[in-house]
């Protein structure tokens, strides 16, 4: 069949909008966090009704009532903790199959490492050991759950979006040469896999990752303005934060953004 000028204008035009459709799916569409399918671990308690023991934590969000995160916290065991890259994710958890339950679930967020204890047994005080899956609770969180005398109870979990209504907040520490970096108040997943700073005099330089929920640059970036990208651990959508510190910044300060992952 011969092809006529209108077919092969029309041909043409489908082209552009096969490519245009497939460009507005892998650009525009961002990947939101899902929630993930219920499953069985275990929770213990930490610390008393003050929660002050939760303070400090591995992830390095230091005062987590001045930080936002409150006493709504769970420290991991390492096979959740994943090295810190599960520092700011959120979980959903509910107490099952004991008399110690309350109804109801209560939603926390990961701030700290339960470490193994290699002098108990996985399946008698040891339950933070690898590989179990274990939420051991700041004592307010697990008292909206489960009877505290219980000590230990079975919980269904499952890591659910972080909600939050304001930007990611970066909290700064170092010197003239090293920016360590921790980022807070993180939405959506909860986590970062990636991150870059970028001064008023310098293109993006990549940050490695320290240690809980900080990242670092070995850079000189004093009296410049800071900016940075970053990468969701969970569904690798990046974001820019863009001027999120002035050109006078300071270690100790946390500096605010207006963005954040959902
Ligand atoms: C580990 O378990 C032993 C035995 O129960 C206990 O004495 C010790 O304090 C525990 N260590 C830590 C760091 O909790």
């Amino acid at each position: 069949m011969a092809s006529s000028p209108w077919s092969w204008s029309f041909s043409f035009f489908l082209m552009v909008w096969m490519w245009m459709m497939a460009v507005r799916s892998t650009v525009a569409v961002a990947p939101h966090f899902q929630p993930r399918p219920w499953a069985l671990a275990h929770a213990t308690f930490y610390g008393d009704e003050t929660a002050s023991e939760t303070m400090g934590g591995a992830c390095g969000y230091g005062n987590l009532f001045n930080n936002g995160y409150g006493t709504d916290t769970v420290a991991l065991s390492s096979t959740l903790f994943n090295n810190g890259y599960a520092c700011g994710t959120c979980y959903q958890l509910r107490c099952v199959q004991s008399k110690a339950c309350y109804t109801g679930f209560t939603t926390v967020t990961a701030t700290n490492l339960c470490p193994p204890n290699w002098s108990q047994d996985s399946n008698a005080g040891g339950w933070c050991n690898p590989p179990r899956t274990h939420f051991d609770m700041a004592k307010p969180a697990f008292m909206k759950i489960a009877a505290w005398k219980a000590g230990i109870v079975p919980v269904m979990y499952r890591r659910v979006p972080c909600v939050k209504s304001d930007g990611l907040k970066f909290s700064f520490q170092g010197n003239g040469y090293w920016l360590l970096v921790y980022v807070m108040n993180v939405g959506g997943g909860g986590d970062i896999g990636s991150m870059w700073v970028k001064g008023s005099r310098t293109g993006w330089i990549s940050m490695s990752h320290n240690w809980g929920a900080s990242y670092q640059a070995f850079a000189t970036l004093g009296g410049q303005a800071l900016s940075f990208k970053l990468t969701s651990y969970t569904t690798k959508e990046t974001i820019l934060a863009m001027n999120v510190a002035p050109s006078n910044w300071n270690v100790g300060m946390t500096y605010k953004s207006s963005v954040n992952f959902h």
